[in-house]
């Protein structure tokens, strides 16, 4: 297996090696692993293997965005530079816009990057507290592979619980969602192949995982970054026929990154995950060895993944039994160039005994040959192939073997629709079940002061119809196109 896939990146090296020259001339790439609150801008062409420039780069964006913070709306999005990774107090990109800030019910125009005002789908929550729930519930239960029209595919931890997803974007991003010009928090103004659009260079994204703990994960807490959240809770909310978010404790468990740059108009994809979350592929740490139990894994056989959860949605009424604790493993190995990049972090000063010693980069995926932009363009993205599906086994879980990766996937149900990669947009503008709580509950009960329960809308305005007008949507057609493959 390992060996297989060498041989494909060699004779790719070699194909990069002979087109070097064409952007060396920007500016040798940073390879040198350093702790610092800012990235590195861009990756140029370099003679050599590229993996140490890129997995540098992704490691310099990690350590930037979960740099501690400032704290305040006028500060969102920056470092505190008086801080080190190992302090307390959330993260940069925590302080990033979420999505329910941006496509919120009924399409309001989103108040500016430095502010927090807004309607949260928790209800009664101020946007500044940390929240794990979405305007439709549930969409953020589900990974990015879907039965026709919906969200699909919920991943349960070895603790029996939901594993959470949040999507956060930079100033960048958010400009180029909200410039006058383009509007597409609005659906109707949702580029198009015919009419596509482009974000700002410099524009990042973050698709995080986390594990909701309780009190049986005491002894493990420490391995983790840990934060605390409001967190959605369908069985109160059923129970009590309103929507019940309660605080949680949450730890990080996987962690997208995608960076637009000058360089890299496909933007660069990174991704890290917990040393802990399933069995060593080849020379990861063990948790075994701490000994800890591992998030996704039993330890025990059989050592294959779970089988997707059928139907395959999460929803009001259906959602899969949490005792079926789901087993993952990592199907692809990790690239041993990558994984010495993780040692030389790991063994950093200012890493070292932290959190952030227990997190590694999993892939960065890149294109190659960027060219000129455009929907057709995905810029030839590398590694890629079915032996080197690279994947988190916490978001892409059930994804690891279909021969698409990060770009090659994002091409598909993003870029060759004019959207320039990013994929949430397509789902969160269109959602119908927004515009059915814009309708009515919202308006009415709209912010309720916050109290113990959390009052917010009605339960029976948020359950959609049951077939959604997310059918329609072209993003969501072309991925059950890939799904739907043998
Ligand atoms: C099977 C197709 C598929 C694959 C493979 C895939 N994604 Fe996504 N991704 C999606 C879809 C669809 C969404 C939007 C729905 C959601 O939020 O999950 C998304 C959302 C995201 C987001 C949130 C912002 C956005 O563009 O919507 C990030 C960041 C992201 N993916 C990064 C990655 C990275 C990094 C990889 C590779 C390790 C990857 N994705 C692999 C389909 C995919």
């Amino acid at each position: 297996m390992m060996q297989t896939r060498f041989v494909a990146a060699g004779a790719l090296l070699a194909t990069i090696l002979m087109n070097a020259h064409a952007a060396s001339a920007q500016g040798a790439p940073d390879v040198t692993p350093k702790v610092l609150p800012d990235r590195i801008d861009d990756v140029p062409d370099a003679d050599g293997s590229p993996f140490p420039c890129f997995d540098n780069f992704s490691w310099r964006a990690f350590i930037a965005l979960n740099w501690p913070a400032l704290e305040g709306p006028e500060n969102r999005g920056m470092p505190d530079r008086t801080k080190k990774p190992g302090d307390s107090g959330p993260r940069v990109w925590e302080t990033y816009k979420a999505r329910y800030e941006v496509f919120a019910p009924g399409a309001p125009e989103p108040k500016g990057w430095t502010s927090y005002e807004g309607a949260n789908p928790c209800g009664g929550v101020d946007n500044e507290t940390k929240t794990l729930s979405a305007f439709s519930h549930f969409a953020d239960y589900n990974q990015a592979s879907f039965v026709l029209g919906r969200l699909a595919n919920p991943l349960i931890d070895q603790s029996k619980m939901y594993t959470r997803y949040e999507v956060r974007f930079s100033r960048e991003q958010f400009e180029s969602i909200v410039d006058p010009n383009n509007k597409w928090y609005i659906k109707q103004n949702l580029p198009t192949a015919a009419k596509p659009g482009t974000f700002k260079d410099g524009s990042v994204e973050i698709k995080a995982a986390w594990r909701v703990l309780n009190p049986g994960d005491g002894t493990v807490r420490s391995r983790f970054y840990i934060n605390k959240a409001m967190v959605f809770d369908p069985v109160a909310t059923d129970q009590q026929g309103t929507v019940v978010c309660n605080e949680h404790e949450i730890a990080l468990v996987g962690f997208h990154i995608v960076i637009k740059t000058k360089l890299r108009p496909q933007w660069i994809w990174s991704s890290f995950e917990h040393v802990d979350n399933v069995p060593p592929r080849t020379d990861e740490p063990d948790a075994k060895a701490v000994p800890v139990r591992y998030s996704f894994n039993s330890g025990l056989p059989p050592q294959v993944v779970a089988p997707m959860p059928a139907p395959g949605m999460i929803s009001e009424t259906n959602r899969p039994d949490p005792n079926l604790k789901m087993q993952v493993i990592r199907a692809q190995p990790i690239q041993p160039e990558t994984m010495q990049m993780n040692r030389n972090y790991w063994n950093l000063p200012d890493i070292k005994e932290t959190v952030w010693a227990n997190y590694m980069l999993v892939m960065t995926q890149w294109p190659r040959i960027p060219g000129t932009p455009g929907i057709g363009n995905a810029g030839t993205p590398f590694p890629t192939g079915v032996s080197s599906t690279l994947a988190n086994t916490t978001m892409e879980t059930y994804q690891q073997r279909n021969g698409r990766s990060c770009i090659e996937c994002h091409q598909e149900v993003s870029n060759s629709l004019g959207r320039d990669f990013v994929a949430f947009m397509g789902f969160d503008a269109t959602d119908p079940v927004q515009q059915a709580i814009a309708a009515t509950a919202f308006r009415a009960s709209s912010i309720r002061a916050a109290n113990a329960t959390r009052n917010s809308p009605s339960l029976d305005s948020v359950r959609g119809p049951s077939r959604t007008a997310l059918d329609d949507d072209p993003s969501v057609q072309a991925l059950v196109r890939i799904l739907q493959e043998p």
